[in-house]
């Protein structure tokens, strides 16, 4: 290690609970942070609103201010930590620290899934890096194997568990059949939620983290206003139970692949066969399944929030930058894995062209003719039953529930077929309709 380097100058923004750990963790691994970035990476200044709440967890060896811009603009600062959150301050420090020539490490999903475009470029004019590991599933380094690991390939999809809080209801709700509402309390208690815990179980978050992987997956803008988002607050337990008896496991993925005429970007619940890895991710867990042309399947697992994980991936990202500040632009990692001139302009696809696999529970009179009825309705839209099921009818009870799984259709026509199914006066209410994603290796 050189001697002569004096330690790099890092500026923190924010120092809740993952600003907590990366200080944590620079200060545990000191000297094995040094050993590999060549010299002490040393935070230096810290801007956080709640001065006590700061000088609790820093210290005394750390410069405070309230006013988050007194870093960004301080010359003395080589790399800014953004770990503020939100989309309107957050972006304005991160365009002034690059105006002011700083290198960026941010964990701000949601910054730069909307205006990452514009962020990127500036970084792009100025020569700065703007590093982002521990913006996507915590400490599992999915940038840096989609970046630079799976370079070679062509990826054909990507698909994900990447929002813990939602995997940990459902994770709950399936094991211990509880309500929706308690476990999304303990998960906010646990420091495992969003401020605005809506984002995690409206699916939100993971479009963010979707919107991520498939720019630099595809090499491709981030077009978050374009990703299909549904969450999991209509999940109904008898759903995940039925799923299970099928041999399936209900989830929220984060959906991107290639197909002939773009690229499918999509958020929802999806049963997944219950044998495969992915199926098994439990509780506050992420896993992303990365399929390359040439690797096949790859999966990456670990803890997608909490302090420590996602510190991890920003003490990563700051050593990174620490070691390629002072390197030629031109011979760094582009941002989004693809020089920024070559970007695709391929579509992403509106939500009734995908094509998938449902899961579909209706509850129908318990009569002759009416399976006729709908089986009809399938047929005429070429949609083909996979699986069916009729269930027992409670006791006393004139209707029953049907459950079926279809193969591959495209999602205009089960859209159109639940239609005409829902009009049938024989079923009542609406026709429950879930996506199923075998995740096989074709
Ligand atoms: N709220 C996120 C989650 C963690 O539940 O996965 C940070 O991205």
């Amino acid at each position: 290690m050189s001697a002569a380097l004096k330690p790099i100058q890092v500026g923190l923004l924010g120092i809740g609970t993952v600003g907590g750990g990366t200080f944590r963790v620079l200060q545990r691994n000191e000297e094995e942070i040094a050993r590999r970035a060549g010299r002490a990476i040393r935070l230096a200044k810290v801007a956080e609103k709640d001065l006590d709440k700061a000088r609790a967890i820093v210290g005394a060896s750390v410069e405070l201010t309230a006013d988050a811009f007194a870093v960004v603009n301080d010359p003395d600062i080589d790399i800014v930590v953004e770990l503020i959150g939100g989309t309107s301050v957050a972006r304005e420090l991160v365009l002034k620290a690059i105006e002011n020539g700083k290198q960026v490490v941010t964990a701000n999903k949601a910054l730069l899934a909307t205006h990452g475009n514009e962020i990127f470029a500036a970084a792009q004019r100025k020569g700065v890096m703007v590093a982002f590991e521990g913006a996507v599933a915590g400490g599992v380094p999915i940038i840096k194997a989609l970046r630079e690991g799976l370079a070679a390939n062509r990826i054909e999809w990507i698909a994900g568990i990447i929002n813990g809080t939602s995997n940990f209801i459902l994770s709950e709700m399936r094991a211990k059949g509880s309500a929706f509402a308690d476990v999304l309390r303990e998960a906010q208690q646990l420091g495992y939620a969003e401020a605005d815990p809506t984002f995690d179980v409206q699916g939100t978050d993971a479009a963010h983290k979707l919107t991520i992987m498939a720019a630099i997956g595809f090499g491709i803008p981030m077009q978050f206003s374009a990703c299909y988002t549904e969450g999991i607050t209509r999940l109904a337990r008898e759903d995940i139970r039925y799923a299970e008896e099928l041999g399936y496991r209900i989830k929220l993925l984060g959906i991107t692949k290639r197909v002939a005429q773009g690229f499918e970007l999509r958020v929802h619940p999806a049963l997944v066969p219950a044998r495969r890895l992915i199926a098994n991710v439990e509780g506050v867990m992420n896993a992303i399944l990365v399929k390359g042309d040439a690797v096949g399947q790859t999966m990456y697992y670990g803890a997608g929030a909490g302090a420590e994980p996602t510190a991890s991936a920003i003490v990563a990202d700051l050593l990174d930058v620490t070691r390629m500040h002072t390197a030629d632009p031109r011979h760094r990692v582009p941002h989004l894995a693809f020089q920024s001139d070559r970007l695709s302009n391929m579509p992403i696809l509106p939500m009734d062209e995908v094509e998938t696999a449902y899961y579909l529970r209706m509850r129908v009179e318990d009569r002759p003719g009416v399976l006729a009825d709908i089986t009809r309705i399938l047929a005429d839209l070429a949609i083909s039953i996979d699986a069916m099921v009729q269930k027992e009818p409670g006791e006393g009870e004139q209707q029953v529930d049907i459950v079926m799984l279809t193969h591959l259709t495209r999602e205009k026509h089960i859209n159109a077929a639940l239609a005409r199914i829902e009009a049938l006066p024989v079923v009542s209410g609406e026709v429950t309709r879930i996506r199923l994603e075998e995740l096989g290796q074709a």
